[in-house]
């Protein structure tokens, strides 16, 4: 039998768990879909990688997730978005369909500020290849970006450092660089800073507005889904959590990313 369309899987990647910020806001708004979340831990960080690197691992990854029948592959990663997104796509071809987290952002900006001075921070991958600008400006709304690279952001997250102190110096110290002065709305460009959005909010006094990705990311997969008649109407099968390496330290994050624990399933992507 031919299975229905609607109940295969959506594939998630990221290259770790910072993407797990995107997944479960789609659990969120999608309660009926089957996530295939593979985190590329062995490969992490992606923002610091060459665009040519990140475009090797994001195919394999992709081949695991057409194994697994997935109905759409979203990038949940902006450095992975930024580097691989064209030529995913194209690898993938018919077999499913693909998404990233730059375009429903650079969307939603185009339609909320035009004519605006934006603010975008993220990975020197992500800044460094210059992907929101080009898209941005290909919109034509005349929004200025200012971005900034924050290397350091995803790193003091991972190793549990928010909502303090230490990540309060470090917030400081790059959201008033001269690059992000005098901004109405600043972009997450980085799937692992919803985790400092209130911090970040705080840093700004309610002046900017601070805008979470993984929230504009979901309702963008949900309006995709129904346009392609691909939705699912109940949840058929479990979620499955695939890491390329596998430390119990891993396994504990998933509490700080998707604020539950999960089990991670070991899945080397060259063996
Ligand atoms: N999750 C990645 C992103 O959104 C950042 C972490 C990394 O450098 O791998 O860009």
């Amino acid at each position: 039998m031919v299975q229905d369309l609607t109940y295969r899987p959506i594939g998630i990647f990221d290259s770790g768990i910072g993407g797990l910020t995107v997944a479960k806001a789609i659990m969120h708004v999608l309660p009926h879909e089957r996530i295939i979340y593979f985190g590329d831990t062995a490969h992490l960080p992606y923002g610091d990688k060459s665009t040519a690197a990140i475009q090797a691992y994001a195919v394999k990854i992709c081949d695991l997730l057409i194994r697994q029948q997935c109905k759409v592959i979203l990038i949940a990663c902006n450095s992975a978005s930024a580097a691989a997104y064209e030529l995913v796509k194209e690898y993938v071809g018919s077999k499913a369909k693909v998404l990233n987290v730059i375009d429903p952002t650079v969307s939603y900006i185009s339609q909320t500020y035009p004519g605006k001075t934006i603010g975008l921070i993220g990975t020197k991958q992500t800044i460094n290849s210059n992907v929101y600008k080009k898209k941005v400006d290909e919109l034509d709304k005349e929004i200025t970006l200012k971005s900034l690279a924050t290397p350091l952001l995803a790193d003091m997250i991972e190793e549990g450092f928010y909502n303090d102190s230490i990540s309060e110096s470090v917030i400081h110290a790059y959201l008033s660089n001269p690059e992000l002065q005098h901004i109405q709305a600043l972009i997450l460009g980085c799937t692992h800073y919803p985790l400092i959005k209130k911090q970040i909010e705080k840093y700004y006094k309610g002046n900017v507005d601070v805008l979470d990705a993984s929230q504009i990311v979901a309702q963008n997969v949900k309006a995709f889904l129904e346009e392609h008649h691909l939705a699912s109407d109940k949840l058929v099968g479990d979620h499955k959590f695939y890491v390329s390496d596998f430390t119990r330290s891993f396994e504990e994050s998933t509490r700080i990313f998707f604020k539950r624990q999960v089990h991670l399933e070991h899945y080397p992507l060259w063996e």
